[in-house]
């Protein structure tokens, strides 16, 4: 039976809460887990310009035969293309690599700009909106600082999600505040914290309750919170079906206490030439 997912909705965005990220995963990884994937009721697929696998991510999508309406498709422009003079282009190569008219959502991969600052660029990602390239858009890893000035420039209810890391060792608790606040949905990479979670002894107690992995509980943890999708990436056909069979189980506010008594200050995706200045 394929897995009902939960629709995070607003602004016309009808984002599933529960997708499939390609991080570093190949080509060839790409063509043999996505139909599995499809066939198993995963819709959402994340994707960027510097995972270097669009094309394949393409292929998965023409051979799958689902209708364009029913899938979810997002990439994220890499910072070397955030000047408004390439911005449109790679966005073009992009929908021509994923062999798509227009990409669901639409992200600025990381807050990396030069002495013009972010607003070129912003300007640059809302003409991709308006001229279709887009259904949405979005920003990936700024700070509340920038998520501030972001919304600031581009308007309310402009930006649809800031997509960051976030999983059950790493709270995040003022960047959620503000974006409850900015009305932006989270998006939440690395949700299994690389794998991390698998061997954790509280997270599979609370699984062994309902028959549930540690993975799956970190994965219900953060679907069950408001406005927040998860995207686990894996190459594993059997990691794939386990982490769509969150939706049939429902933590106990024991379950959620014990997980909020985790360390909550583990973050694992911080490189120095693109992560800004971290908010507690
Ligand atoms: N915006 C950004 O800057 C950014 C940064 C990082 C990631 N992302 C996005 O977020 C997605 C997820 O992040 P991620 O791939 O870095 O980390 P992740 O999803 O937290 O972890 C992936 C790892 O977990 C393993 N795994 C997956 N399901 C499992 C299961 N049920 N049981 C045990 N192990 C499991 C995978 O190995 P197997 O293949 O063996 O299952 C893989 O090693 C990415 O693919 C990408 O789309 C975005």
């Amino acid at each position: 039976m394929k897995a009902e997912i939960p629709i995070l909705a607003g602004n016309d965005l009808n984002m599933p809460a529960l997708g499939f990220g390609t991080f570093q995963l190949s080509d060839e990884t790409v063509r043999s887990i996505l139909p599995v994937a499809f066939e198993l009721g995963y819709r959402h697929i994340d994707t960027a310009q510097i995972y270097g696998n669009e094309s394949s991510v393409g292929d998965a999508i023409a051979e799958s035969g689902l209708d364009r309406q029913s899938l979810f498709v997002t990439t994220k422009v890499w910072v070397d293309q955030f000047h408004p003079d390439r911005f449109r282009g790679s966005v073009e190569q992009s929908l021509e690599r994923l062999g798509l008219d227009q990409v669901d959502l639409l992200l600025l991969h990381w807050p990396v700009f030069d002495e013009s600052g972010m607003n070129p660029t912003l300007e640059a990602l809302l003409r991709a909106r308006s001229d279709g390239l887009a259904r949405h858009i979005g920003i990936s890893n700024f700070n509340i600082a920038q998520m501030e000035q972001a919304v600031a420039f581009c308007g309310p209810g402009e930006l649809a999600t800031n997509q960051v890391e976030y999983h059950v060792y790493l709270g995040q608790q003022r960047l959620r505040r503000v974006l409850g606040r900015l009305d932006l949905m989270l998006t939440a990479y690395m949700p299994l914290a690389k794998a991390r979670v698998v061997n954790d002894p509280v997270l599979w107690e609370i699984g062994s309750q309902y028959g549930k992995t540690s993975a799956q509980v970190a994965l219900r943890w953060l679907v069950e919170q408001d406005r927040v999708a998860a995207i686990p990436a894996t190459g594993n056909p059997h990691h794939a079906r386990a982490n769509i069979e969150i939706f049939d189980f429902a933590l106990s506010a024991e379950d959620i206490q014990r997980i909020a008594e985790l360390d909550k200050d583990r973050r694992y995706c911080a490189p120095d030439s693109l992560a800004p200045e971290w908010d507690d």
